[in-house]
């Protein structure tokens, strides 16, 4: 397995918009599109940062899983994603060594195909791999 590059982080906000104003507008990242999946229950607002990007989470639905995981933990880091060149074999040589996947196989993600792992993996950090497209 080779991890190529950090691909984003993800940060969980209340309200896009009100988050934009300290990301886009204190901070003066770039916006380039906001996308609604709602299949994944979010709004999400991209600002790149040279070869990763930041994404801002706005969950559109209260009763998802990431909606929940606001209510409970309030706002801030929600994962981090890392860039593999071969999900399935990130994924086989990450079972052989026993980390705690939450995705045995990968499903498909907005860029490529992706797989999360178990926080406790990982030290307390949600961790999701992406094989892009
Ligand atoms: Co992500």
């Amino acid at each position: 397995m080779t991890i190529k590059r950090l691909d984003h982080i993800a940060i969980v906000v209340q309200n896009l918009e009100a988050a934009l104003g300290f990301y886009r507008d204190a901070l003066g990242m770039a916006l380039t599109h906001v996308e609604t999946i709602p299949e994944q229950d979010v709004k999400i607002g991209f600002l790149p940062c040279g070869d990763s990007e930041l994404e801002l989470l706005e969950p559109i639905n209260p009763d998802s899983g990431i909606g929940r995981y606001l209510a409970k933990r309030g706002e801030g880091l929600h994962h981090i994603c890392l860039e593999v060149d071969d999900i399935e074999q990130a994924l086989a040589d990450l079972k052989s060594k026993d980390a705690a996947l939450i995705d045995e196989t990968p499903r498909r993600g907005a860029h490529g195909r992706v797989a999360f792992l178990h926080p406790k993996a990982a030290h307390g950090v949600l961790i999701e791999l992406v094989e892009r497209r």
